[in-house]
């Protein structure tokens, strides 16, 4: 975002993160087929066709379980943050590889019959009131749609003509698209009546990511309970929002104030700034960013904004809302009042009494 940042496009380590996904996904499917054809052989032995559909499936249910663990992870630690800086690649390569899964099942369970393999996938199987005999084909045909949705409009042409909270709400289907993975991989091992492990499994997978989600979901829950209580100073519009020694040195903090509103402070040559929480690009925690090249940058994908005035330094046109901000005897005081996005506000110097 900022001047010498290209956004979501491709640089070096978007390269090598890519890299790593695809070698990942490369020896994951070659190490299921080679383990699938060693452990099963004689009259136990597994078709190829079905080895590398069962390769691909699981392929693609472990990535979407990552995609929805780091979320949470990074918010319970900043160290996961790196992680979420290519999550959309992530998002598309578990679409690809679900996509291969989906194109071999059919060919392989409705390609070979008169019927068109599409019309063969949604008419062989009706028995929807049954739970063992379930079409749970279907289940994962739909889930494979909404993961197309997202894939293909992953890019950040989509998010600015789509806006970003309605980029956000669609990008959201990824819960649904997961329960019907989860439905489907479920009724499909009732039919099969597989092993008791491969259930045990699912289920760990289910609470894995369900109990991350309720962990960071509960401790910001408690945070904010806890930082929203703050009083306004002698009826002023001033809140005590902390000390100057809580915030590194060309780093940010986040404070929630207002029942619950967040707002990100920055350390930067010896002053204080404030500014909202949420990145203007995808609502990215911006107080958990650092100041690189003088500006505020964004953990998630490196959107830049100047402290003095909530701007992207040009030739980039984004505003962000700013607070006014002081600081005496070294406890920082915010005015909760959300200023126009880009209005300039003189950052708080750490050594004067007070700064308005
Ligand atoms: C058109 C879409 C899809 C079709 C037709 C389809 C079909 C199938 C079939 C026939 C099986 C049983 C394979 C076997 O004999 O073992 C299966 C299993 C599975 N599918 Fe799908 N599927 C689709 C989409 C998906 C998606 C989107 C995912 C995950 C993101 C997925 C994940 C799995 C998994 C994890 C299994 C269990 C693998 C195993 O048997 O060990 N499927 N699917
Ligand atoms: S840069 Fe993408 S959310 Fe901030």
């Amino acid at each position: 975002m900022s001047v010498g940042y290209v956004a979501v496009q491709w640089n070096r380590h978007k390269r090598i993160y890519d890299g790593l996904v695809a070698s990942g996904v490369a020896c994951y499917l070659v190490v299921f087929f080679l383990a699938g054809r060693t452990l099963y052989t004689g009259q136990n032995a597994i078709s190829p066709e079905i080895l590398v559909m069962r390769a691909l499936g699981t392929c693609a249910y472990l990535l979407l379980h990552i995609i929805l663990c780091i979320g949470p992870l990074a918010r319970l630690d900043r160290r996961f943050l790196p992680l979420l800086y290519n999550r959309r690649h992530l998002g598309v390569a578990t679409f690809l590889v679900a996509l291969a899964h989906g194109v071999v099942a059919i060919g392989f369970y409705h390609g070979f019959g008169i019927l068109n393999p599409f019309v063969s996938l949604l008419t062989s199987n009706t028995n929807y009131g049954s739970l063992t005999a379930f079409p749970f084909q279907i289940l994962g045909a739909i889930a494979l749609s909404i993961l197309f949705l997202m894939a293909s409009t992953s890019h950040d042409f989509w998010l600015r003509n789509l806006g970003a909270s309605a980029w956000k709400r669609l990008h959201m289907l990824v819960y649904p698209a997961y329960g019907l993975v989860v439905m489907h991989v479920a009724l499909g091992i009732l039919q099969a009546q597989r092993s008791p492990w491969l259930a045990a499994l699912v289920a760990t997978g289910v609470t894995m990511v369900a109990g991350l989600h309720i962990l960071a979901g509960t401790r910001e829950h408690r945070r904010d309970q806890h930082e929203s209580h703050r009083t306004r100073i002698n009826g002023e519009p001033w809140v005590d929002v902390g000390s100057v020694d809580d915030i590194a040195d060309e780093h940010g903090s986040t404070v929630s104030v207002n029942g619950g509103e967040r707002i990100a402070l920055f350390r930067h040559r010896g002053c204080i700034s404030a500014t909202t929480n949420v990145c203007a690009h995808q609502g990215g925690p911006l107080g958990e960013g650092r100041i690189i090249d003088g500006c505020i940058t964004c953990p998630w994908h490196g959107w830049q904004y100047r402290s003095a005035d909530g701007q992207s330094p040009p030739p980039f046109t984004e505003k962000i809302v700013t607070y006014r901000v002081r600081v005496i005897a070294g406890r920082i005081q915010v005015d909760p009042t959300a200023l126009t996005p880009g209005t300039a506000v003189d950052p708080a110097r750490i050594e004067e009494t007070v700064h308005v």
